[in-house]
Protein backbone atom coordinates (compact mmCIF):
# COMPACT_ATOMS: atom_id res chain seq x y z
CA UNK A 1 0.00 0.00 0.00
CA UNK A 2 1.38 3.46 -0.84
CA UNK A 3 2.43 6.11 1.57
CA UNK A 4 -0.49 8.16 0.52
CA UNK A 5 -3.06 5.32 1.15
CA UNK A 6 -5.74 7.21 3.15
CA UNK A 7 -6.54 5.07 6.73
CA UNK A 8 -9.79 4.53 7.25
CA UNK A 9 -11.91 1.83 8.85
CA UNK A 10 -13.39 -1.37 6.85
CA UNK A 11 -16.84 -1.70 8.92
CA UNK A 12 -19.95 -0.49 7.43
CA UNK A 13 -20.38 2.90 8.97
CA UNK A 14 -23.32 3.16 10.64
CA UNK A 15 -24.67 6.62 11.77
CA UNK A 16 -28.06 8.16 12.97
CA UNK A 17 -30.32 6.98 15.91
CA UNK A 18 -30.06 3.39 17.28
CA UNK A 19 -31.42 0.71 19.25
CA UNK A 20 -31.22 -3.07 20.66
CA UNK A 21 -34.09 -5.29 20.43
CA UNK A 22 -34.97 -6.42 24.12
CA UNK A 23 -33.47 -10.03 24.69
CA UNK A 24 -35.88 -12.76 24.45
CA UNK A 25 -33.10 -15.50 24.95
CA UNK A 26 -30.01 -15.56 26.58
CA UNK A 27 -26.45 -14.69 25.27
CA UNK A 28 -24.23 -17.23 24.44
CA UNK A 29 -20.86 -17.65 22.02
CA UNK A 30 -17.23 -16.89 21.94
CA UNK A 31 -15.92 -13.63 20.61
CA UNK A 32 -12.65 -12.60 20.45
CA UNK A 33 -11.86 -8.67 21.34
CA UNK A 34 -10.10 -6.26 19.05
CA UNK A 35 -7.05 -4.44 19.85
CA UNK A 36 -6.59 -2.47 22.79
CA UNK A 37 -6.59 1.59 22.14
CA UNK A 38 -4.08 3.15 24.86
CA UNK A 39 -1.41 0.38 23.54
CA UNK A 40 -2.45 0.41 19.44
CA UNK A 41 -1.81 4.60 19.60
CA UNK A 42 1.40 4.09 21.45
CA UNK A 43 2.49 1.54 19.18
CA UNK A 44 2.33 4.02 16.30
CA UNK A 45 4.01 6.60 18.34
CA UNK A 46 6.71 4.73 19.36
CA UNK A 47 7.36 2.77 16.23
CA UNK A 48 7.29 6.23 14.26
CA UNK A 49 10.00 7.61 16.59
CA UNK A 50 12.22 4.27 16.91
CA UNK A 51 15.08 3.58 14.56
CA UNK A 52 13.52 0.67 11.80
CA UNK A 53 10.55 -0.80 11.13
CA UNK A 54 8.01 -1.48 13.83
CA UNK A 55 5.55 -4.71 13.13
CA UNK A 56 2.00 -4.19 15.07
CA UNK A 57 -0.18 -7.18 14.68
CA UNK A 58 -3.82 -6.72 16.15
CA UNK A 59 -4.04 -2.79 15.68
CA UNK A 60 -7.20 -1.57 16.54
CA UNK A 61 -8.50 0.06 13.09
CA UNK A 62 -11.15 2.75 15.02
CA UNK A 63 -10.98 6.07 13.99
CA UNK A 64 -9.05 7.62 16.87
CA UNK A 65 -6.15 5.42 15.93
CA UNK A 66 -6.05 5.95 12.55
CA UNK A 67 -5.97 9.80 13.26
CA UNK A 68 -2.83 8.89 15.33
CA UNK A 69 -1.51 7.27 11.97
CA UNK A 70 -2.27 9.92 9.65
CA UNK A 71 -0.21 12.42 12.16
CA UNK A 72 2.46 9.98 12.27
CA UNK A 73 2.82 10.08 8.76
CA UNK A 74 2.58 13.86 8.78
CA UNK A 75 5.50 13.99 11.69
CA UNK A 76 7.63 12.19 8.63
CA UNK A 77 6.76 8.45 9.65
CA UNK A 78 6.26 5.45 6.67
CA UNK A 79 3.01 4.60 7.84
CA UNK A 80 1.47 1.53 6.10
CA UNK A 81 -0.96 -1.31 6.14
CA UNK A 82 0.18 -4.70 4.67
CA UNK A 83 -3.02 -6.63 5.82
CA UNK A 84 -6.01 -6.15 8.34
CA UNK A 85 -5.04 -5.71 11.71
CA UNK A 86 -1.36 -5.82 10.90
CA UNK A 87 0.66 -2.61 10.10
CA UNK A 88 4.10 -1.68 9.57
CA UNK A 89 5.64 1.88 11.01
CA UNK A 90 9.46 3.01 9.45
CA UNK A 91 10.47 5.56 12.24
CA UNK A 92 12.59 8.83 12.06
CA UNK A 93 14.69 8.59 15.06
CA UNK A 94 14.81 10.20 18.03
CA UNK A 95 14.27 14.40 18.13
CA UNK A 96 13.54 13.95 13.68
CA UNK A 97 10.00 15.05 13.41
CA UNK A 98 9.42 17.52 10.66
CA UNK A 99 7.07 19.76 10.68
CA UNK A 100 3.71 19.08 9.15
CA UNK A 101 2.52 20.59 6.11
CA UNK A 102 -1.27 21.27 6.79
CA UNK A 103 -3.42 21.07 10.33
CA UNK A 104 -3.35 17.74 12.37
CA UNK A 105 -6.60 16.56 12.68
CA UNK A 106 -7.03 14.30 15.77
CA UNK A 107 -10.57 13.46 15.40
CA UNK A 108 -12.37 12.66 18.43
CA UNK A 109 -9.23 11.21 20.32
CA UNK A 110 -8.24 12.81 23.45
CA UNK A 111 -5.22 10.40 23.73
CA UNK A 112 -3.87 10.69 20.43
CA UNK A 113 -3.97 14.36 20.74
CA UNK A 114 -2.48 14.83 23.82
CA UNK A 115 0.16 11.69 23.40
CA UNK A 116 1.31 13.55 20.41
CA UNK A 117 1.88 16.88 22.18
CA UNK A 118 4.40 15.90 24.47
CA UNK A 119 6.01 13.05 21.44
CA UNK A 120 6.35 16.56 19.03
CA UNK A 121 8.25 18.40 22.02
CA UNK A 122 10.76 15.91 21.76
CA UNK A 123 11.32 17.83 18.09
CA UNK A 124 11.57 21.06 17.09
CA UNK A 125 8.82 21.06 14.92
CA UNK A 126 5.74 23.57 14.95
CA UNK A 127 2.53 22.11 14.12
CA UNK A 128 -1.50 23.21 14.43
CA UNK A 129 -3.38 20.84 16.22
CA UNK A 130 -7.53 20.32 15.43
CA UNK A 131 -10.44 18.08 16.64
CA UNK A 132 -13.61 17.39 16.49
CA UNK A 133 -16.50 19.81 18.55
CA UNK A 134 -16.37 17.31 21.59
CA UNK A 135 -12.12 17.40 21.67
CA UNK A 136 -12.06 20.87 21.20
CA UNK A 137 -13.88 21.52 24.37
CA UNK A 138 -11.70 18.92 26.93
CA UNK A 139 -8.98 20.39 29.26
CA UNK A 140 -5.55 20.85 27.45
CA UNK A 141 -3.92 22.90 30.09
CA UNK A 142 -3.44 19.43 32.14
CA UNK A 143 -0.32 18.47 28.86
CA UNK A 144 0.37 21.83 28.11
CA UNK A 145 1.32 23.13 31.48
CA UNK A 146 3.82 20.83 32.18
CA UNK A 147 5.21 20.39 28.52
CA UNK A 148 5.77 24.75 28.27
CA UNK A 149 7.90 23.72 31.46
CA UNK A 150 9.80 21.54 29.42
CA UNK A 151 10.06 24.45 26.79
CA UNK A 152 6.59 23.75 24.47
CA UNK A 153 5.21 27.23 23.20
CA UNK A 154 1.24 26.99 22.48
CA UNK A 155 -0.46 29.59 20.97
CA UNK A 156 -3.28 31.23 21.57
CA UNK A 157 -1.10 31.67 25.15
CA UNK A 158 -3.15 30.70 27.64
CA UNK A 159 -6.14 28.62 25.80
CA UNK A 160 -7.31 25.45 27.35
CA UNK A 161 -8.65 24.04 24.15
CA UNK A 162 -8.36 22.96 20.23
CA UNK A 163 -7.47 24.43 17.80
CA UNK A 164 -3.85 24.82 19.29
CA UNK A 165 -0.71 25.95 17.45
CA UNK A 166 2.47 24.21 19.40
CA UNK A 167 6.12 24.91 18.82
CA UNK A 168 8.37 22.89 20.00
CA UNK A 169 11.68 23.59 21.62
CA UNK A 170 15.19 23.08 20.04
CA UNK A 171 15.71 20.69 22.92
CA UNK A 172 13.08 20.03 26.24
CA UNK A 173 14.05 20.08 29.71
CA UNK A 174 13.68 17.74 31.87
CA UNK A 175 11.68 18.00 34.68
CA UNK A 176 10.16 16.62 37.76
CA UNK A 177 6.50 16.31 38.29
CA UNK A 178 3.56 16.08 40.41
CA UNK A 179 0.33 15.07 38.80
CA UNK A 180 -2.34 16.58 40.20
CA UNK A 181 -4.92 14.59 38.36
CA UNK A 182 -4.92 10.52 37.89
CA UNK A 183 -3.92 10.96 34.22
CA UNK A 184 -2.00 8.24 32.19
CA UNK A 185 -2.49 10.89 29.23
CA UNK A 186 -0.63 13.66 31.39
CA UNK A 187 2.13 10.68 32.92
CA UNK A 188 2.70 9.56 29.07
CA UNK A 189 2.98 13.32 27.41
CA UNK A 190 5.47 14.24 29.61
CA UNK A 191 7.28 11.11 29.33
CA UNK A 192 7.55 11.05 25.87
CA UNK A 193 8.79 14.73 25.40
CA UNK A 194 11.59 13.41 28.28
CA UNK A 195 12.84 11.09 25.55
CA UNK A 196 15.08 14.19 24.03
CA UNK A 197 15.91 15.83 27.41
CA UNK A 198 19.45 15.43 28.54
CA UNK A 199 19.17 14.29 32.07
CA UNK A 200 15.90 12.16 33.98
CA UNK A 201 12.58 13.36 33.95
CA UNK A 202 10.66 12.49 36.81
CA UNK A 203 7.12 11.98 37.38
CA UNK A 204 5.12 11.03 40.99
CA UNK A 205 1.53 9.71 40.28
CA UNK A 206 -0.21 9.90 43.31
CA UNK A 207 -2.85 7.82 42.19
CA UNK A 208 -1.41 5.12 39.66
CA UNK A 209 -2.51 4.85 36.65
CA UNK A 210 -2.35 2.94 33.13
CA UNK A 211 1.47 1.88 32.66
CA UNK A 212 0.99 1.05 29.24
CA UNK A 213 4.00 3.89 28.15
CA UNK A 214 6.21 2.92 30.36
CA UNK A 215 6.06 -0.69 29.43
CA UNK A 216 6.11 0.08 25.75
CA UNK A 217 9.39 2.45 26.19
CA UNK A 218 11.22 -0.10 28.00
CA UNK A 219 10.14 -2.77 25.21
CA UNK A 220 12.05 0.03 23.04
CA UNK A 221 15.03 -0.12 24.89
CA UNK A 222 14.19 3.20 26.94
CA UNK A 223 16.09 3.52 30.23
CA UNK A 224 13.56 3.84 32.43
CA UNK A 225 12.69 2.96 35.63
CA UNK A 226 9.74 2.49 38.26
CA UNK A 227 9.40 2.09 41.99
CA UNK A 228 6.29 2.67 44.58
CA UNK A 229 6.99 4.68 47.32
CA UNK A 230 5.13 5.91 50.31
CA UNK A 231 3.51 9.34 48.49
CA UNK A 232 3.12 7.41 45.26
CA UNK A 233 4.31 5.44 42.29
CA UNK A 234 7.58 7.24 40.49
CA UNK A 235 8.70 6.85 37.07
CA UNK A 236 12.36 7.97 35.89
CA UNK A 237 13.24 8.33 32.61
CA UNK A 238 16.30 9.21 31.10
CA UNK A 239 16.50 11.16 27.82
CA UNK A 240 18.42 10.78 24.75
CA UNK A 241 18.35 6.63 24.13
CA UNK A 242 17.24 5.61 20.78
CA UNK A 243 14.60 3.68 20.78
CA UNK A 244 14.94 0.08 18.72
CA UNK A 245 12.12 -0.90 16.59
CA UNK A 246 9.97 -3.95 17.81
CA UNK A 247 7.56 -6.37 16.86
CA UNK A 248 3.86 -5.53 18.52
CA UNK A 249 1.20 -7.68 18.89
CA UNK A 250 -1.10 -5.57 20.56
CA UNK A 251 -3.77 -7.02 23.05
CA UNK A 252 -7.31 -7.39 23.29
CA UNK A 253 -9.15 -3.99 24.80
CA UNK A 254 -10.67 -4.43 28.14
CA UNK A 255 -12.37 -1.29 27.75
CA UNK A 256 -14.08 -2.90 24.64
CA UNK A 257 -14.88 -6.28 26.35
CA UNK A 258 -17.02 -4.48 28.90
CA UNK A 259 -19.80 -4.12 26.36
CA UNK A 260 -20.25 -7.90 25.78
CA UNK A 261 -19.72 -8.55 29.52
CA UNK A 262 -21.96 -6.17 30.90
CA UNK A 263 -24.75 -7.35 28.08
CA UNK A 264 -23.85 -11.27 29.44
CA UNK A 265 -24.47 -10.14 33.13
CA UNK A 266 -27.62 -8.59 32.40
CA UNK A 267 -29.48 -11.33 30.56
CA UNK A 268 -30.10 -14.86 32.82
CA UNK A 269 -29.21 -18.06 31.63
CA UNK A 270 -26.34 -15.80 29.60
CA UNK A 271 -22.86 -17.76 29.14
CA UNK A 272 -20.15 -16.12 26.65
CA UNK A 273 -16.69 -16.41 26.23
CA UNK A 274 -14.19 -13.27 25.27
CA UNK A 275 -10.88 -14.32 24.19
CA UNK A 276 -7.84 -12.00 24.50
CA UNK A 277 -8.42 -9.54 26.40
CA UNK A 278 -5.84 -7.59 28.29
CA UNK A 279 -5.76 -8.10 32.46
CA UNK A 280 -4.03 -5.06 33.86
CA UNK A 281 -3.63 -4.00 37.69
CA UNK A 282 -4.69 -0.64 36.05
CA UNK A 283 -7.54 -1.27 34.26
CA UNK A 284 -9.14 -4.35 35.97
CA UNK A 285 -11.64 -2.25 38.07
CA UNK A 286 -14.79 -3.26 36.38
CA UNK A 287 -13.75 -7.24 36.57
CA UNK A 288 -13.38 -6.22 40.72
CA UNK A 289 -16.22 -4.81 40.98
CA UNK A 290 -18.65 -7.18 39.06
CA UNK A 291 -17.41 -9.72 40.97
CA UNK A 292 -18.35 -8.10 43.76
CA UNK A 293 -22.00 -7.82 42.19
CA UNK A 294 -22.03 -11.53 41.96
CA UNK A 295 -20.51 -12.34 38.37
CA UNK A 296 -19.07 -15.31 37.96
CA UNK A 297 -16.23 -14.82 35.51
CA UNK A 298 -13.01 -17.77 35.11
CA UNK A 299 -9.64 -16.40 33.81
CA UNK A 300 -8.49 -19.00 31.11
CA UNK A 301 -5.21 -19.44 29.31
CA UNK A 302 -3.36 -16.44 30.57
CA UNK A 303 -0.46 -15.22 28.40
CA UNK A 304 1.84 -12.46 26.81
CA UNK A 305 0.98 -9.67 24.28
CA UNK A 306 3.44 -6.48 24.19
CA UNK A 307 4.35 -6.60 27.77
CA UNK A 308 0.93 -7.05 28.93
CA UNK A 309 -0.67 -9.69 29.85
CA UNK A 310 -3.44 -11.61 28.19
CA UNK A 311 -6.89 -13.37 29.13
CA UNK A 312 -9.82 -15.33 27.67
CA UNK A 313 -12.94 -14.78 29.87
CA UNK A 314 -15.61 -17.11 30.66
CA UNK A 315 -18.53 -15.17 31.87
CA UNK A 316 -21.67 -16.33 33.50
CA UNK A 317 -24.60 -13.94 34.29
CA UNK A 318 -25.40 -14.99 37.94
CA UNK A 319 -27.69 -12.55 39.42
CA UNK A 320 -26.33 -8.97 40.59
CA UNK A 321 -26.26 -7.13 43.86
CA UNK A 322 -25.88 -3.25 44.27
CA UNK A 323 -22.22 -2.29 45.12
CA UNK A 324 -20.28 0.65 46.45
CA UNK A 325 -16.97 2.10 45.05
CA UNK A 326 -14.52 4.07 46.61
CA UNK A 327 -12.70 6.78 44.88
CA UNK A 328 -9.37 4.83 44.77
CA UNK A 329 -10.87 2.40 42.08
CA UNK A 330 -11.61 5.15 39.68
CA UNK A 331 -8.26 5.15 38.06
CA UNK A 332 -8.40 0.94 37.38
CA UNK A 333 -11.95 1.72 35.79
CA UNK A 334 -12.14 5.32 34.49
CA UNK A 335 -13.50 4.58 31.36
CA UNK A 336 -16.10 1.35 32.72
CA UNK A 337 -18.37 3.58 34.60
CA UNK A 338 -20.98 4.08 31.47
CA UNK A 339 -21.04 0.56 31.28
CA UNK A 340 -20.95 -0.34 34.96
CA UNK A 341 -24.01 1.84 35.69
CA UNK A 342 -25.90 -0.32 33.31
CA UNK A 343 -24.98 -3.16 36.20
CA UNK A 344 -26.22 -1.00 38.94
CA UNK A 345 -29.73 -0.21 37.26
CA UNK A 346 -30.52 -3.49 36.71
CA UNK A 347 -28.96 -4.63 40.06
CA UNK A 348 -31.00 -5.60 43.52
CA UNK A 349 -30.18 -2.40 45.39
CA UNK A 350 -28.51 0.92 45.41
CA UNK A 351 -25.35 1.51 43.82
CA UNK A 352 -22.90 4.35 45.07
CA UNK A 353 -19.75 5.12 43.15
CA UNK A 354 -17.67 7.54 44.54
CA UNK A 355 -14.54 9.78 43.07
CA UNK A 356 -16.11 10.37 39.19
CA UNK A 357 -14.93 13.91 38.81
CA UNK A 358 -12.56 13.07 35.94
CA UNK A 359 -15.47 11.68 34.05
CA UNK A 360 -16.85 15.27 33.39
CA UNK A 361 -14.09 15.50 31.20
CA UNK A 362 -14.06 12.73 28.76
CA UNK A 363 -15.55 12.62 25.24
CA UNK A 364 -18.63 14.09 27.06
CA UNK A 365 -19.79 15.16 30.31
CA UNK A 366 -20.27 10.81 31.05
CA UNK A 367 -21.66 11.83 34.79
CA UNK A 368 -24.10 13.51 33.46
CA UNK A 369 -24.42 11.78 30.29
CA UNK A 370 -25.42 8.33 32.25
CA UNK A 371 -27.54 10.05 34.68
CA UNK A 372 -29.81 11.92 31.92
CA UNK A 373 -29.82 8.37 30.19
CA UNK A 374 -31.08 6.68 33.17
CA UNK A 375 -33.36 8.78 34.17
CA UNK A 376 -35.22 9.41 30.65
CA UNK A 377 -35.25 5.53 30.93
CA UNK A 378 -37.30 5.01 34.28
CA UNK A 379 -34.08 4.91 36.28
CA UNK A 380 -33.82 7.03 39.29
CA UNK A 381 -29.95 8.53 39.11
CA UNK A 382 -28.42 11.46 40.41
CA UNK A 383 -24.77 12.77 41.21
CA UNK A 384 -23.66 13.86 44.83
CA UNK A 385 -20.64 15.69 44.21
CA UNK A 386 -18.30 13.44 42.28
CA UNK A 387 -20.35 10.46 43.32
CA UNK A 388 -22.85 8.84 41.50
CA UNK A 389 -25.80 7.09 42.94
CA UNK A 390 -28.28 5.06 41.29
CA UNK A 391 -31.26 2.77 42.08
CA UNK A 392 -31.64 -0.47 40.59
CA UNK A 393 -34.44 -2.05 39.16
CA UNK A 394 -33.62 -6.03 40.67
CA UNK A 395 -34.75 -6.96 37.20
CA UNK A 396 -34.08 -10.75 38.48
CA UNK A 397 -36.60 -9.97 40.66
CA UNK A 398 -38.75 -7.53 39.01
CA UNK A 399 -38.80 -7.96 35.45
CA UNK A 400 -37.18 -5.74 32.99
CA UNK A 401 -36.45 -1.71 33.09
CA UNK A 402 -39.44 0.49 32.13
CA UNK A 403 -37.18 2.08 29.24
CA UNK A 404 -38.59 4.21 26.23
CA UNK A 405 -36.25 6.93 26.47
CA UNK A 406 -34.41 8.62 24.22
CA UNK A 407 -30.69 8.82 24.91
CA UNK A 408 -28.44 11.60 24.22
CA UNK A 409 -24.75 10.28 23.74
CA UNK A 410 -23.47 13.88 23.29
CA UNK A 411 -20.75 12.18 20.33
CA UNK A 412 -19.99 9.87 23.03
CA UNK A 413 -19.00 6.30 21.75
CA UNK A 414 -19.38 4.81 25.48
CA UNK A 415 -22.60 6.24 26.00
CA UNK A 416 -23.91 4.79 23.34
CA UNK A 417 -22.59 1.16 23.58
CA UNK A 418 -23.44 1.43 26.88
CA UNK A 419 -27.59 2.63 26.53
CA UNK A 420 -27.86 0.05 23.50
CA UNK A 421 -26.57 -2.72 25.90
CA UNK A 422 -29.63 -1.00 28.55
CA UNK A 423 -31.58 -1.93 25.38
CA UNK A 424 -31.73 -5.61 26.16
CA UNK A 425 -33.52 -5.52 29.07
CA UNK A 426 -36.22 -2.90 28.92
CA UNK A 427 -39.81 -3.04 28.31
CA UNK A 428 -39.37 -0.70 25.13
CA UNK A 429 -36.69 -0.28 22.96
CA UNK A 430 -33.72 2.45 24.52
CA UNK A 431 -33.44 5.02 21.62
CA UNK A 432 -29.59 5.92 21.08
CA UNK A 433 -29.65 9.70 19.17
CA UNK A 434 -26.25 8.72 17.36
CA UNK A 435 -24.12 5.85 16.86
CA UNK A 436 -21.67 7.17 14.57
CA UNK A 437 -19.06 8.24 17.11
CA UNK A 438 -18.90 3.74 18.26
CA UNK A 439 -16.56 3.41 15.35
CA UNK A 440 -13.36 6.03 17.57
CA UNK A 441 -12.73 2.65 19.63
CA UNK A 442 -14.83 -0.33 18.92
CA UNK A 443 -15.67 -0.71 14.73
CA UNK A 444 -16.64 -4.06 14.90
CA UNK A 445 -19.20 -3.42 18.14
CA UNK A 446 -22.23 -4.14 16.09
CA UNK A 447 -20.74 -7.13 14.19
CA UNK A 448 -19.14 -9.41 17.42
CA UNK A 449 -21.73 -8.38 19.73
CA UNK A 450 -24.60 -10.17 16.61
CA UNK A 451 -22.22 -13.24 17.14
CA UNK A 452 -23.82 -13.70 20.37
CA UNK A 453 -27.35 -13.27 20.12
CA UNK A 454 -27.98 -9.25 19.90
CA UNK A 455 -30.12 -7.83 17.62
CA UNK A 456 -29.72 -4.37 16.66
CA UNK A 457 -32.35 -1.65 14.62
CA UNK A 458 -29.44 0.55 13.14
CA UNK A 459 -29.25 2.70 9.47
CA UNK A 460 -25.69 1.88 7.61
CA UNK A 461 -24.20 4.87 5.32
CA UNK A 462 -21.77 2.95 3.52
C1 LIG B 1 -5.95 6.79 28.35
C2 LIG B 1 -6.04 7.34 29.59
C3 LIG B 1 -7.32 7.72 30.23
C4 LIG B 1 -8.52 7.08 29.53
C5 LIG B 1 -8.40 7.18 28.04
C6 LIG B 1 -7.14 6.46 27.55
C7 LIG B 1 -4.62 6.46 27.79
O1 LIG B 1 -7.48 9.13 30.15
O2 LIG B 1 -9.71 7.69 29.96
O3 LIG B 1 -9.53 6.60 27.40
O4 LIG B 1 -4.53 5.72 26.80
O5 LIG B 1 -3.62 6.94 28.34
P1 LIG B 1 -6.87 10.11 31.28
O6 LIG B 1 -5.42 10.09 31.18
O7 LIG B 1 -7.47 11.46 30.96
O8 LIG B 1 -7.40 9.57 32.57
Amino acid sequence: MPQSAPLANIFAQKTGAASCAPAKTSLNGTITIPGDKSISHRALMLGAIAIGKTRITGLLEGDDVLATGRAMRAFGAAVEKTALGDWSVKGVGLGNFITPESDVDFGNAGTGCRLVMGLMTASPCKARFIGDASLSKRPMKRVLYPLQQMGLQAEPDGQDHLPLTLTAPQRPVPISYKLPVASAQVKSAILLAGLCAPGETHIIEPHPTRDHTERMLALFGADIRTETKEDGHHVWLKGETQLMARDIIVPGDPSSAAFPLIAALMVAGSDIQLNNVMLSVHRDGLLRAVAQMGAQITTLNKRQAAGEDVVDLHIKSNGLCAIELAADIAPSMIDEYPALAMLAACADGTSVFHGLGELRVKESDRLAAIIDGLQANGVVAKADGDSLIIEGANIFQNGNITGGGRVETHHDHRIAMSFLMLGLVTKTPVIVDDIAMIATSFPSFFELMAEIGVAFNTETSK
